[in-house]
C-alpha cells in the first residue's frame, strides 16, 4: 500500500519494535530527493549518522558523496536510505528480526519514490532486497531488473575504506550506473517538497 512521507515519517519516529531502538541517539530515516532517479541503499546507521539523524555523513558516507559526484551525481538528487533507521550497538549488521521489522519503512519510501534504479551497498542490503543467497563478490556490477526498477548491487564504501584493492571495481559498477541513468528516459515527476 502507498501511504504518504507524512505517515511513513511518523511511523518510523514513533518505532520501538525492536529493543535497539531504545539505544538510540536519533532515528536515521534516510534523506534526500523524493522524485529521485537513483535510490541508495546501505545497512544501518553508525555512530555519526546516530548523532546526527542523517545517513551516510561519516567516514563511508563521505566516500559515497565523492563516489556519487565522480558519475556526476550529487547526494541531492538521490535519496540514500538504510535497511535499518535506528544504530545497531557497536556497528555490528541488523539481525533478520530488526531488518525485518524495519523493511516495511523501506518499502514505502521505494513507492513513495518510484526510483529507476536502485544502488545496494554491501552484503546486508544485498540480503534483504534481493535474497540471502547471494554474494556481494558475485552479485556486484550485474543489474537485476525488479518491478521496472534496476538495482545494482555494489561494494560498500566501508568495505572500500577497509580493502582499497576493491575500488577497481566499485569504480566499473558506478560507471555501469551512470550509463543505465543516461539511458533510461527522465522520470515524471511526481513527489512536491522534501521527503524529510
Ligand atoms: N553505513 C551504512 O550502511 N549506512 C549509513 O548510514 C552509514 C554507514
Amino acid at each position: 500500500m502507498v501511504t504518504s512521507w507524512a505517515q511513513v515519517n511518523a511511523d518510523i519516529a514513533g518505532c520501538a519494535k525492536c529493543e535497539i531502538s531504545a539505544g538510540i541517539t536519533n532515528k536515521v530515516p534516510g534523506q534526500g530527493n523524493p522524485d529521485a532517479r537513483l535510490m541508495i541503499i546501505g545497512e544501518g546507521p553508525g555512530a555519526q549518522e546516530d548523532r546526527q539523524g542523517l545517513a551516510f555523513v561519516g567516514a563511508a558516507g563521505q566516500l559515497l558523496t565523492q563516489m556519487l559526484q565522480a558519475i556526476g551525481l550529487s547526494r541531492e538528487e538521490v535519496f540514500i536510505s538504510n535497511i535499518v533507521k535506528c544504530r545497531p550497538p557497536g556497528n555490528r549488521a541488523p539481525t533478520d528480526e530488526e531488518a525485518n521489522n524495519c523493511l516495511p519503512y523501506l518499502r514505502a519510501q521505494t513507492a513513495l519514490i518510484r526510483p529507476q534504479a536502485i544502488l545496494l551497498l554491501g552484503a546486508t542490503a544485498l540480503k534483504y532486497i534481493l535474497g540471502p543467497e547471494l554474494r556481494i563478490t558475485k552479485a556486484r556490477g550485474q543489474f537485476v531488473p525488479s518491478k521496472g526498477v534496476y538495482i545494482l548491487p555494489t561494494f560498500h564504501p566501508a568495505a572500500l575504506l577497509r580493502d582499497p584493492g576493491k575500488k577497481r571495481d566499485a569504480w566499473e559498477d558506478l560507471k555501469q550506473l551512470r550509463d543505465k541513468l543516461s539511458w533510461l528516459p527522465e522520470k515524471e515527476k511526481k513527489n512536491n517538497g522534501m521527503a524529510t
